[in-house]
């Protein structure tokens, strides 16, 4: 039995003041909820305020990206082992608007990957098609090709989770429907149990994410094989975020 994982992608949103006031909210009407693992991605700036106020929540602070290498001349980076010291302890990698707006291949993802759980982090990789790619035919075969990148060398599963994030259901307001979504899901344990065996498989976690929001988070996350969402607009408020973390408990 897999617990399901919700994580709150807050992309380039919220200050530290307002981080702390979300997650503040988030955290004193979530403390009941059981059978739910729960995670928020606040911008790297609120990663340290943010894990301070959760010291004494099961809320685990992400951040939204990390470099591979773990210090130098790098201006700019942060490393997993940064992002850690911060209050960190998953690290997104992968997610489209890195691919599509900061050149990221399935190459470098794959370097950030193994650099992540290579610092006994839990890494979330991001992959997903676009609306170009489903309309040819191509979306198992651009997800093999993101997976067999993303996860070259790592053999840690017990920090992996995948996303699948659809490129055409990001912010659109366009969900995947509970079925395409499950096919890709089931598609992806396939691609697992291939490379790390069926036991293994099926302890994975397989997130869904784009446009999800509380009055479709139940339907997605009752498919066999969507373990919980990466939710990035209904995120931002308390409101949303708690409702599709009460519509991943297990039934
Ligand atoms: P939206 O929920 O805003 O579609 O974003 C999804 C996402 O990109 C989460 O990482």
């Amino acid at each position: 039995m897999r617990t399901p994982f919700v994580v709150g992608n807050w992309k380039l949103n919220k200050t530290i003041a307002e981080a702390l006031a979300h997650v503040t909210e988030i955290k004193n009407q979530l403390g009941a909820v059981k059978g739910v693992q729960v995670g928020v991605a606040p911008p790297a700036t609120a990663i340290y305020a943010v894990g301070k106020r959760l010291e004494d929540s099961a809320i685990a602070v992400c951040a939204q990206d990390a470099y591979w290498e773990p210090n130098g001349a790098w201006t700019g980076e942060l490393s997993p082992q940064i992002l850690q010291d911060a209050g960190a302890s998953w690290i997104i990698v992968g997610h489209s608007e890195r691919r599509q707006h900061f050149n990221e291949t399935n190459e470098t993802v794959g370097k950030k990957a193994r650099a992540v759980i290579g610092c006994a982090i839990g890494a979330i990789v991001c992959v997903g098609e676009t609306l170009a790619e489903r309309d040819a035919g191509r979306t198992l075969g651009v997800i093999d090709a993101q997976l067999a990148g993303a996860l070259e060398g790592v053999t840690n599963t017990e920090l992996l989770v995948i996303a699948y994030e659809p490129v055409w259901a990001i912010g659109t307001g366009r969900t995947a429907t509970p079925a395409q979504a499950q096919e890709v899901h089931a598609h992806i344990r396939t691609q697992l149990a291939g490379r790390y065996g069926a036991e293994t498989s099926q302890k994975v976690r397989i997130q869904y994410g784009g446009s999800v929001k509380p009055s479709n988070a139940a339907e997605l996350m009752s498919q066999p094989d969507i373990d919980g969402a990466l939710v990035g607009g209904a995120s931002l408020e308390a409101a949303d975020f708690i409702a599709i973390v009460k519509a991943a408990r297990p039934s």
